[in-house]
């Protein structure tokens, strides 16, 4: 059996079983939504909402996953000003990357 992975995202806790690997996806994506989308595309070929705000789905594929996981963690976004420091749980972690995994 798999473990459950469970994450708060818009403010209500979200789980999946694990078993389809979308479930995660979509999970990883609505986090990202919920966080980073009212300045960020969070989708491919998408257009940021804030026009100097970057692409995620282009620039968190082009990091490492080491690094990407390291920067969701402690707050990818204190170094730029307009945007907040925003940390996630491992758990969350687990399913933004499995969002950003699918080719
Ligand atoms: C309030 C608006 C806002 C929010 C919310 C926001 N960002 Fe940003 N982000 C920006 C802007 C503006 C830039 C470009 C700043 C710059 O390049 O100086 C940026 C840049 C970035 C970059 C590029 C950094 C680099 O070194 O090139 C990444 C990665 C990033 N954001 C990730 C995120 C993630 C992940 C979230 C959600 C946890 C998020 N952002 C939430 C506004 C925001």
């Amino acid at each position: 059996m798999r473990k459950p992975l469970c994450a708060l995202a818009f403010g209500a806790l979200l789980c999946v079983d694990g078993s389809p690997a979308r479930a995660a996806d979509d999970a990883g994506k609505a986090l990202l939504t919920a966080r980073c989308g009212r300045c960020h595309a969070i989708a491919a070929n998408e257009k940021s909402r804030l026009k100097n705000a970057p692409n995620l789905w282009d620039t968190l594929r082009s990091y490492p996953t080491d690094r990407l996981e390291f920067e969701l963690a402690e707050g990818i976004g204190s170094r730029h000003i307009p945007m907040p420091q925003i940390q996630f749980t491992s758990d969350e972690i687990t399913l933004i990357t499995a969002y950003l995994q699918v080719e």
